[in-house]
C-alpha cells in the first residue's frame, strides 16, 4: 500500500490539455499512484485492431470485450493495464490508428462499465491521482479533489504537433463531449484551471494549492 488511501485526486479535461502530465507530476511529488485512464481506453482499442474488429461495430467490440480479461497493477507508482496477458508500450498506446479508433470504443457503456470498475479498484487500498474525462463526475464523484485542467483549442494542436503525434484533437473533443455514455463534462464541484499560459509547475502549484486531505 502507498501514500494515503483515502487522498483520491480527480483530474479531468479534453485532449492535450495537460492533464496527464499535471496528473503524473502531482502523484510523483505526493508519493501516490498515477493512472490513465486514456491509457486503458487505448490498452482495449488496441486489442480490438489487433483483432481484426472495427471499433464502429459495436456489436462486435462487445463480443470481443467478452472474453478479453484485464490485468492492472503498479510500476514504480504508475498504473498499468495489460490485455489477456499483454502490456503495451506508450507508441502502440498512441498510433494514428488507436487515436482515431479510442473515440468509438470508449463510447460504448459496456466497455466503460468494466474499466471504470478496474478504474475504482485502484482507490481501494492506496492513494492515486487518476485522469481522463469523467473521472470526477462518474468514477469518483464523492472525492473532494476533482480539477478540470483546459487549454485552448489552438495550443492544445499546437502541443500534439510539437509533440510529433497525429492526433485528430478536434474530432475527439466532439465524440468524447457529445457521446450518451459518460461525455466530458466539467463537475460542478470542480476547480477549473486554464494551461494555456501556465507552465506545468504553475499548474501543479494551483493545484496543489487547492487540495484537501
Ligand atoms: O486522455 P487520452 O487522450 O489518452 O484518452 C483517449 C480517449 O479515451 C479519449 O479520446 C476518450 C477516452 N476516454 C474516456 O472516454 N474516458 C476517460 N476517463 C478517459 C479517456
Amino acid at each position: 500500500m502507498s501514500g494515503n488511501p483515502s487522498l483520491v485526486i480527480a483530474i479531468d479535461g479534453p485532449a492535450a490539455s495537460g492533464k496527464s502530465t499535471v496528473a503524473k507530476r502531482l502523484a510523483s511529488e505526493l508519493g501516490i499512484v498515477f493512472v490513465s485512464s486514456g491509457g486503458m481506453y487505448r490498452a482495449f482499442t488496441w486489442w480490438v485492431l489487433e483483432n481484426g474488429v472495427d471499433p464502429a461495430r459495436t456489436g462486435d467490440v462487445e463480443a470481443l470485450l467478452e472474453k478479453t480479461e484485464f490485468q492492472c497493477g503498479e510500476q514504480d507508482n504508475i498504473g498499468t493495464i495489460a490485455v489477456n496477458g499483454q502490456l503495451l508500450s506508450r507508441e502502440q498506446l498512441a498510433n494514428e490508428a488507436v487515436n482515431g479508433g479510442v473515440s468509438l470504443v470508449a463510447a460504448i457503456p459496456s466497455v466503460r462499465s468494466r474499466l471504470v470498475d478496474e478504474q475504482r479498484a485502484y482507490a481501494k487500498e492506496r492513494g492515486v491521482v487518476m485522469e481522463g474525462r469523467d473521472i470526477g463526475s462518474v468514477v469518483f464523484p464523492d472525492t473532494s479533489n476533482k480539477f478540470y485542467i483546459d487549454a485552448s483549442p489552438e495550443v492544445r494542436e499546437q502541443r500534439r504537433r510539437a509533440e510529433g503525434i497525429d492526433d485528430s484533437i478536434a474530432a475527439r473533443d466532439k465524440m468524447d463531449s457529445n457521446r450518451k455514455a459518460s461525455p466530458l463534462v466539467i463537475p460542478e464541484d470542480a476547480t477549473v484551471v486554464d494551461s494555456s499560459d501556465l507552465s506545468i509547475e504553475e499548474v501543479v502549484e494551483k493545484v496543489k494549492k487547492s487540495l484537501v486531505s
